[in-house]
């Protein structure tokens, strides 16, 4: 049979997917890039904001027809909903989407094969399997790095999932579950075997990756940066980095592993949310402004030339002009490299959603209009400041262009060059010559 996976949301999902398509292939499922072709549809889903749920209710109409028809014929069709809304909403889902044949939760997607065999052998229509287990050790000990058989030249590890945090607005500890870290050896197996099919930059991943706590293979236990200088020395790596990052969790080790590694790409996702220490605080946050400076000045020091991005939410509840001007204020204050904002989304289950004071919809698109101008024109300013370097980039894919190629920078910048010397796979030094919208452009400097 052929199956189709639709990822919804964030980088763990992405993971997530191409772990549950190694599973498929090595169980001889093929895989199909066109939805209308497969007779397996997977959505691996998203709840982080409302948006991101009620699309997959939307796409789920449309595999109900598909569903439909291949019954019709007498032919098998299997639907699953994976990922956080199948953890947040696994009832309401076959409720709205009874054809739906499996709900299954992130930390149960190494049971993806059998869930479709049983599908497949289940009788009647009004039988389903759920799958919703929170712990995700068992999902990393059933997955095989030998499963591993394609990937491109850059690629996610995941080192860590789940939350403690409890930040107010977020419902990842309700989907993903409590923290967790795999053991050292674990993944430096695992980025071994990325490495021999041709992966040169490899991002590690977590929620939360600064409280990595993993065993290592001395039987005490690894921080993150500690696992940052073992990954260094696995040879065939070219660039690494790591998201997310929690600034309250970074300490010195990590500003001098950014000194020291030389593979280490100058540049950290940091999400701040906002800019006023009272919503922090609403936030459970557990860092004031100050703090978060001192944080992005830390990094600086040991690392001269850090770029930075974040996730900014307007609008969250008992946020006034005053607030929402100290978060313009902090922006102007990092001058970050790229970032993120959000409306505010109230989720199920969490603090801020009981909160008085929600903040009408107007005021939080006005306020959003007003902060992704200042942190368009922050980026803009970054990627000028390029033209006349020199910066070394990752091709990763084709342009639009005959013979160009696009990649990112150490700082994460998109650039694009015309050159036929040059292959996918291919890291080199580019002079930087020109910026169009939000991509660089350049020619190759030396190989
Ligand atoms: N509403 C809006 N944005 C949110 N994020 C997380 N939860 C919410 C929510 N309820 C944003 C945060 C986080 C990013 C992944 O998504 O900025 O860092
Ligand atoms: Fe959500 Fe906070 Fe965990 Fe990030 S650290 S996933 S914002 S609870």
């Amino acid at each position: 049979m052929r199956f189709y996976i639709k990822n919804y949301g964030c980088q763990m999902n992405l993971y997530d997917s191409t772990r549950m398509t190694d599973a498929l292939t090595t169980a001889g499922y093929t895989e199909s890039k066109k939805k209308d072709d497969a007779n397996i549809l997977i959505f691996n889903t998203c709840s982080i904001r409302e948006k991101a749920d009620e699309k997959l209710f939307s796409d789920l109409g449309r595999a109900k027809s598909l569903k439909f028809k291949a019954k019709d014929k007498g032919e098998d069709f299997v639907i699953i909903v994976c990922g956080c809304v199948a953890q947040a909403k696994t009832t309401e889902i076959t409720n709205r989407a009874p054809y739906v044949d499996a709900v299954i939760g992130p930390q149960e997607i190494h049971k993806i094969v059998s869930a479709i065999k049983t599908a497949l052998n289940k009788n009647d229509e009004d039988e389903y399997i759920f799958m919703n287990a929170m712990e995700a050790k068992e999902k990393f000990e059933n997955l095989q790095s030998n499963q591993i058989t394609k990937r491109s030249c850059s690629e996610f590890l995941t080192i860590q999932e789940g939350c403690d945090n409890f930040c107010t607005y977020c419902v990842v500890p309700y989907t993903r579950g409590r923290e967790f870290s795999r053991d050292v050896a674990d993944i430096i197996e695992e980025a071994k075997r990325l490495i021999s099919l041709g992966v040169k930059e490899i991002t590690l991943l977590g929620q939360n990756v600064n409280s990595y706590r993993g065993e290592g293979p001395d039987g005490k236990i690894w921080s993150l940066s500690k696992l940052l200088y073992a990954m260094a020395e696995v040879e065939g790596l070219a660039r690494l980095r790591y998201v997310t990052s929690n600034p309250k969790d970074v300490t010195k080790d990590i500003a001098e592993a950014h000194r020291d590694i030389k593979i280490l790409a100058p540049f950290l996702h940091l999400p701040v949310q906002s800019g006023s220490d009272k919503i922090l605080k609403k936030m459970n946050r557990k860092y004031s402004v100050n703090e978060y400076l001192d944080c992005i000045e830390m990094l600086r020091e040991y690392r001269h030339d850090m770029a930075f991005s974040s996730d900014f939410i307007v609008g969250f509840p008992g946020e006034t002009d005053k607030d929402f001007e100290d978060t313009l204020k902090l922006a102007e204050k990092v001058k970050y490299a790229q970032a993120y904002s959000f409306k505010y989304s109230p989720r199920n289950k969490t603090a801020a959603a009981k909160m008085d004071n929600q903040i009408l919809e107007k005021i939080k698109e006005e306020r959003l209009k007003i902060l992704q101008n200042l942190l368009n024109d922050q980026q803009n300013k970054f990627n000028e400041n390029t033209i006349g370097k020199t910066v070394s980039v990752l091709f990763t894919k084709k342009g639009k262009f005959k013979n160009q190629l696009v990649g990112r920078s150490e700082y994460s910048q998109a650039v694009s060059i015309c050159d036929k010397a040059i292959h996918i796979g291919d890291m080199a030094n580019v002079k930087i010559t020109e910026l169009k919208s939000h991509s660089l452009l350049g020619s190759i400097e030396e190989k």
